[in-house]
């Protein structure tokens, strides 16, 4: 009679281990699977995209747009619809099956993931007329990207302020960073300064260089830089109406 209770003991025990093992599988597979969807290193490609989805939600929204098909977005942007699903589904898909997307909670959900959902300081480092340009440009705070400080090397452009913003003196660029929070330096100045600029600049631990000039800086990786060479478009733009 014991030994009949003890093999049912025994029997219980095994399904109730197997139980135990499936139940911990599943959540280390969960686990995994949440993990992969926050560390998922996102190909730059797709990064390079998430810009351009912003900015059509953005008009969308604004337009009182508040849902809207991949087919539809597809068409819109002229970019395959399963671009688009795939391109989402990096970060975890955003859409619904039936209803396509929410336009207000898709552009929030971009902004997040790009971090525009912060404000980030910035100052611009050359008072040309890019440097100038740019500082005109209102729509950047829009974004979150709020225009601290100008500086020049040009001590006629001292007395000259840019909405509201007074040029200063490049030998005030250390302390002002530090004392006011700021992540990103614009170089609009030309490439034979912009390695010593750039050297001050990783002294202040500054996060991103956003530069326009045309030389390729020397940087911790630290520190996030974004080179932009507006010629380079022109000559795509060249190459599209060679090829016409
Ligand atoms: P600009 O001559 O009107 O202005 C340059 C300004 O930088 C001047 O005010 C000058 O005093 C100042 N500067 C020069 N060296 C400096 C330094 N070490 N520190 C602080 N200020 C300094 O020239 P612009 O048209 O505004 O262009 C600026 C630079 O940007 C040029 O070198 C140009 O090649 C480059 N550029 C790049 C573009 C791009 O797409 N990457 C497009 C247009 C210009």
């Amino acid at each position: 009679m014991r030994n009949v209770c003890g093999k049912r003991f025994d029997k219980y025990l095994t399904i109730l281990y197997t139980y135990a093992i499936y139940f911990v599988i599943f959540l280390a597979t969960m686990y995994m699977e949440v993990g992969l969807v926050d560390d998922k290193n996102i190909s730059q490609a797709v990064v390079s995209r998430l810009p351009r989805y912003y900015r059509y939600l953005g008009e969308l929204k604004d337009s009182g747009i508040e849902r809207i098909s991949s087919q539809d977005l597809s068409k819109l942007m002229k970019v395959t619809a399963s671009q688009i699903r795939q391109d989402f589904n990096n970060f975890g898909g955003f859409g619904q099956q039936g209803y396509g997307y929410n336009v207000e909670y898709l552009y929030e959900e971009i902004a997040k993931i790009l971090g525009l959902n912060k404000t980030h300081n910035l100052i611009i480092i050359g008072a040309g007329n890019l440097g100038q340009a740019l500082a005109n440009y209102m729509n950047f705070e829009r974004s979150g990207f709020i225009l601290r400080g100008i500086f020049d090397k040009n001590p006629a452009l001292y007395e000259k302020e840019i909405r509201g913003i007074a040029v200063q003196p490049v030998e005030n660029i250390e302390r002002f960073i530090r004392e006011n929070d700021i992540d990103i330096a614009v170089l609009t100045i030309p490439k034979d300064g912009a390695v010593k600029t750039a050297e001050i600049l990783v002294r202040c631990s500054i996060k991103a260089i956003w530069n326009f000039a045309h030389v390729d800086l020397n940087v911790p990786e630290s520190i996030v830089v974004e080179n932009v060479h507006l010629s380079d478009s022109l000559m795509k733009l060249s190459y599209g109406i060679m090829n016409q």
